[in-house]
């Protein structure tokens, strides 16, 4: 094989692997020779430098399974969210072991379930945590290798019928994270020219290992954005509470944003991030007193002038941080107001001069307060507002991005219905009488 575990034993590698980090190509290479070396293969080689056909193949075999295995680990560990790596864990599954296909099933504590994220095929599964092949699998930290499903009495038939799809050999693993707990389990169905081998039960608990620590990591850190984003929205609107705006106009407004940051042509990472940095538009009327914020009636001069102030109020509470999305949200509080010819507020900033998040954010605000109804004025009607916003390009906004907008107008005007502001609470109803005669 060429290679031999000469820096670091076995069971050094293993114990640095159950802190949960990422094999390196080094451990991969061990533990495949160990296994290698455990199932006899390499046994007689020594005495016999011409190994039998038979014996080559599956050396070539094992080649090419850990060459496989080193790509996808590489790629597992580039994927942080969740519903991508567990695209990537499928389709490396599929390919390493030869099946045709894969479901990975992640565990719902709350609920002691096991649902399928990705099932190829594009299904979805719902199971009992504790039952049927795959939660025996994770109760019993085992693979479990069936050669005829419909022969095991384990095997749940309602799935097939449900999918159309006809199981034949099936191999079930646990997904482990190295230091104990199970977080789901893996499966993969039909072996491409015969049952799954002892072979194929290695290289699975090899492969199960490395996707467990994936998903694990794509779990923290989707629980760690969600955390992120519930925060930031919180924040925000705490600004908008003191406004006549909503939680929901906010929600409008990242999602509007992404939309037409991604068809301007940013990528995925700065469209994310802009999602999360422009609900901060206006926190700066944190700083505007309620009585401003709330007046029934036209504000006065100097009412416009502290007004004004709130996009400098807003970068003030966002400034100095060393955060990437501190510093776009900070862009996005001072530039929201500003506008493509030069007339907008507070520094009458023109073109390209205005901050690329804050233009996107003007554009994003701006029809969301058009199509919405306010407290002191009904919301315009989708032609009306579009009319605006497109009458708008090369004064108040950016004409790239009002094209940017009319390419992704349908998928705007899904995110305005799906997140419209509920109806008005209904007028409450008159007191209950002091007495209740029932007959
Ligand atoms: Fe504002
Ligand atoms: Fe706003």
């Amino acid at each position: 094989m060429g290679f031999r575990p000469r820096h670091r034993s076995y069971f050094v590698v293993k114990q640095k692997a159950e802190r949960g980090y990422f094999l390196s190509k080094n451990a991969v290479l061990i533990y495949l020779w160990k296994f290698i070396k455990t199932s006899g293969r390499l046994k007689e080689m020594p005495n016999d430098p011409t190994p039998p056909l038979n014996e080559v193949a599956d050396l070539r075999e094992w080649k090419r399974r850990l060459s496989l295995l080193l790509d996808y680990t590489r790629q597992m560990s580039l994927r942080k969210d969740l519903d991508s790596l567990l695209g990537v864990v499928v389709d490396s599954a599929r390919e390493i072991l030869q099946a045709e296909r894969c479901s990975v099933f992640i565990l719902d504590k709350k609920k002691n379930e096991l649902w399928s994220r990705v099932a190829t095929g594009g299904h979805t599964i719902r199971i009992p945590a504790d039952r049927g092949i795959v939660g025996q699998s994770i109760l019993e930290r085992r693979v479990i290798n069936i050669v005829d499903a419909y022969a095991d009495k384990r095997f749940n038939p309602e799935v097939d019928r449900a999918s159309g799809y006809r199981t034949q050999s099936l191999l079930t693993a646990p997904l482990a994270k190295m230091r104990g707990d199970v977080i789901g389990a893996l499966q993969v169905l039909n072996k491409k020219g015969g049952p799954f081998q002892e072979n194929d039960e290695k290289m699975f608990i090899l492969f199960a290992e490395q996707a467990a620590s994936a998903v694990a990591n794509a779990q923290l850190h989707d629980d760690l954005q969600t955390a992120y984003k519930d925060t930031i929205f919180r924040l925000a609107a705490a600004a908008e509470f003191k406004d006549h705006d909503t939680r929901l106009h906010l929600e409008r407004v990242s999602r509007y944003s992404r939309l037409i940051a991604g068809a301007a042509g940013q990528d995925e990472e700065w469209c994310e991030r802009l999602a999360l940095a422009s609900p901060m538009h206006d926190i700066g009327k944190l700083g505007v007193p309620d009585a401003i914020l709330k007046k029934p009636g036209k504000l006065d001069e100097s009412e416009w002038k502290e007004m004004y102030r709130h996009p400098n109020y807003g970068a003030d509470i966002l400034a100095n941080s060393e955060n990437e999305l501190l510093l776009m949200s900070e862009r996005v509080a001072r530039g929201h107001h500003e506008k493509w010819d030069g007339t907008g507020y507070p520094s009458k900033l023109k073109g390209d001069a205005i901050p690329l998040e804050a233009r996107i954010v003007a554009l994003a605000d701006v029809f969301d307060a058009l199509t919405s109804r306010r407290c002191y004025k009904s919301a315009f009607s989708l032609p009306d507002a579009l009319k605006i916003i497109y009458e708008g390009a090369g004064k108040h906004f950016d004409p790239t991005l009002v094209e940017a907008f009319k390419r992704v107008a349908s998928n705007i005007i899904q995110v305005m219905e799906t997140f419209a502001d509920r109806p008005l609470d209904p007028p409450p109803l008159p007191a209950a009488p002091k007495t209740y005669n029932i007959e």
